[in-house]
């Protein structure tokens, strides 16, 4: 009787809000719609971008969020990077996590942190070591993004250190990582940037 009424709510429960999913080439346009009323334009001047510039997103680790009617409402990617040098000069494989947003007439519904969470999940469950980004600390820190460990890497351009920061998956990952945040991931076979012709 017990497992019926278990079973009888859970055909009348309403149906969430919203729901995590996988990206697919089908979300690009409302994806990219939402980055720009998310962020402007000036986004494409952020070094994070130089490093995202003409490359895919680290293998399964484009996630969006979708509304009852299945509209992108929110967006986070994952980006192959290598996070400088060890002490003993090996390069130190990690992940760039970025763009992340919300419409803003979801925000404060927990998509971020859904968004967050369902990402950090699978890049620890396919067995990267840390996740690095450049965001704000008072967001961030929720989820376990420091600056501690990011003190002797840089950005290939202009960022504010006390926004650079850094989660381990893996304890010690990044443990002595200096030197220079560099691209690693596979290129768009298709170039972004369209040459005009003279
Ligand atoms: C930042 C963003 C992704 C948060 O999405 P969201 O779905 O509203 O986030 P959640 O619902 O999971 O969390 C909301 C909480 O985060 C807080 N928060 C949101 N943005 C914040 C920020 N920049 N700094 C500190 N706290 C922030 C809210 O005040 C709220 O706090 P509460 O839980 O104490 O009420 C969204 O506001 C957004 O897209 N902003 C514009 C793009 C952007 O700035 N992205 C990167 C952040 S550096």
């Amino acid at each position: 009787m017990a497992a019926v009424l278990t079973s009888m709510r859970a055909l009348f429960a309403p149906a969430p809000a919203f729901v995590i999913d996988t990206e697919t080439p089908a979300d690009v346009v409302a994806r990219e719609a939402l980055l720009e009323r998310a962020m402007g334009t000036d986004r494409r001047k952020k070094s994070s971008e130089k490093i995202r510039r003409n490359r895919v997103p680290a293998e399964g680790l484009a996630f969006v969020a979708r509304d009852r009617d299945g509209h992108v409402i929110g967006t986070v990617r994952l980006w192959n990077i290598e996070a400088g040098v060890s002490r003993e000069g090996k390069a130190i494989d990690a992940l760039l996590l970025g763009p992340l947003a919300v419409d803003q007439a979801h925000e404060g519904k927990g998509i971020g942190a859904a968004l967050m969470r369902a990402a950090l999940m699978e890049a620890k469950k396919r067995g990267h070591g840390a996740v690095l980004l450049v965001g704000d600390a008072p967001y961030y820190e929720r989820f376990g993004f420091f600056a501690e460990k990011t003190q002797h890497l840089v950005m290939p351009g202009p960022f504010a250190r006390d926004r650079f920061l850094s989660l381990e998956l893996v304890p010690g990952w990044l443990e002595g990582a200096a030197g220079m945040v560099v691209a690693s991931g596979r290129k768009l076979s298709q170039p972004t940037t369209v040459r005009r012709a003279a």
